[in-house]
């Protein structure tokens, strides 16, 4: 969605918190949730903020994708850190404040962990509450003498990290799985330069960024065989049934995913099968036969092209590594140091 778009989606969203009264729960989060529904569905094009796929049955979803043959992203980026893992430690440094964005499960953090066994603390930040808690707590178990704090807030808002108790040299951030292809690329600059500020000089961010490649790869990886990716998608819809009283009916809307081949980006959205009108809530939906709700990008770059989105954010590309097909990257940024 462009920029102009979101914003139009944005202001959307804050007319519909007028409508808050209507929220079946008192609780600010329902509230917010309830209003982004309600804004993107009223949209000309029906969108839907894919930090929504992500309750504790979303979460579980996304871990069956990775383990996907069809998925090469999860295993390629394993791979890529399993091969650098010692080199990756070095970069972090002793007493650094490591702080994940969008943690899920932590699975490939494990193996950084692995390799830092002088961090100051771990700082795994997700939505997804329950995952988030409990995988923290397999991580405590795992790593006894590590200081983990994790953190339960929407990174795309001001949040406050913890300090841990070991005073830290510096602060690294973790932002693997490619997440920062769901950002649009204007966001994705302000995101990466949020990120920036709060490493300050001296600091850096490890990534993991998807490449182009060729589109029959993307559409299996996104299109996989036992309905997976479909499940995970419909689940969206499934939510705003459970927590904000919604009447969708799963079986009328289908998973739709393909390369935009011209944007650069994976499409996921959700397809009417027929024309109905869905409630929610006190509101109502209404969708023509064909219609679609895009639920997720997921831009894929070029090395070049992910450089100069670096650089436009405030850092400067230190390591690149990438796997044999040259089908993943991970890259090392470091602030860039203020020009006088
Ligand atoms: C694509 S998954 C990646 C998970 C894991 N980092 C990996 O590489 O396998 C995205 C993760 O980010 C979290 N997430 C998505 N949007 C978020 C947001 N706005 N704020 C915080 N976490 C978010 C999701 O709950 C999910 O765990």
């Amino acid at each position: 969605m462009p920029i102009v778009e979101m914003t139009r989606a944005a202001a959307h969203a804050a007319d519909s918190k007028a409508a808050v009264a209507n929220a079946p729960e008192s609780s600010s989060e329902t509230a917010d949730f309830y209003a982004e529904v309600m804004a993107g569905l009223t949209l000309p094009v029906k969108t839907l903020p894919c930090k929504y796929f992500y309750d504790e049955r979303g979460s579980q979803l996304f871990d069956e994708i990775c383990e996907l043959d069809e998925y090469y992203p999860t295993r390629t980026e394993a791979s890529i850190m399993e091969r650098h893992a010692k080199e990756m430690a070095a970069l972090l440094g002793p007493d650094c404040r490591l702080v994940e964005y969008g943690s899920g499960s932590s699975t490939k953090t494990r193996i950084l962990l692995d390799s830092a066994p002088d961090l100051a603390a771990y700082v795994p930040v997700d939505i997804s509450r329950v995952h988030l808690h409990k995988t923290a707590e397999g991580l405590r178990r795992r790593y006894p003498q590590l200081e983990i704090l994790p953190v339960c807030a929407d990174y795309t808002t001001p949040f406050a990290l913890p300090e841990p108790a070991r005073s830290a040299s510096r602060t690294v951030a973790y932002f693997p799985g490619s997440t920062i292809g769901n950002f649009h690329p204007r966001q994705a600059q302000f995101f990466l330069a949020q990120i920036a500020a709060l490493c300050g000089e001296g600091g850096g961010l490890l990534i993991g960024v998807d490449l182009k490649k060729d589109p029959d790869v993307l559409h299996a990886a996104y299109n996989d065989a036992r309905g997976v990716t479909a499940a995970f998608n419909l689940n969206v819809l499934d939510r705003i049934n459970q927590e904000l009283r919604g009447e969708f009916d799963l079986d009328s809307f289908a998973h739709h995913a393909f390369y935009n081949e011209e944007l650069g980006r994976i499409e996921m959205h959700l397809v009417s099968r027929k024309d109905q009108t869905v409630g929610i809530c006190e509101g109502a939906v209404t969708f023509s036969a064909g219609e679609t709700i895009h639920t997720e990008c997921s831009y894929k770059y070029s090395r070049e092209d992910f450089a100069s989105l670096a650089e436009s954010a405030g850092f400067q590309v230190s390591r690149f590594w990438t796997d044999p097909s040259k089908l993943f990257s991970v890259q090392y940024l470091t602030v860039a140091p203020v020009k006088e």
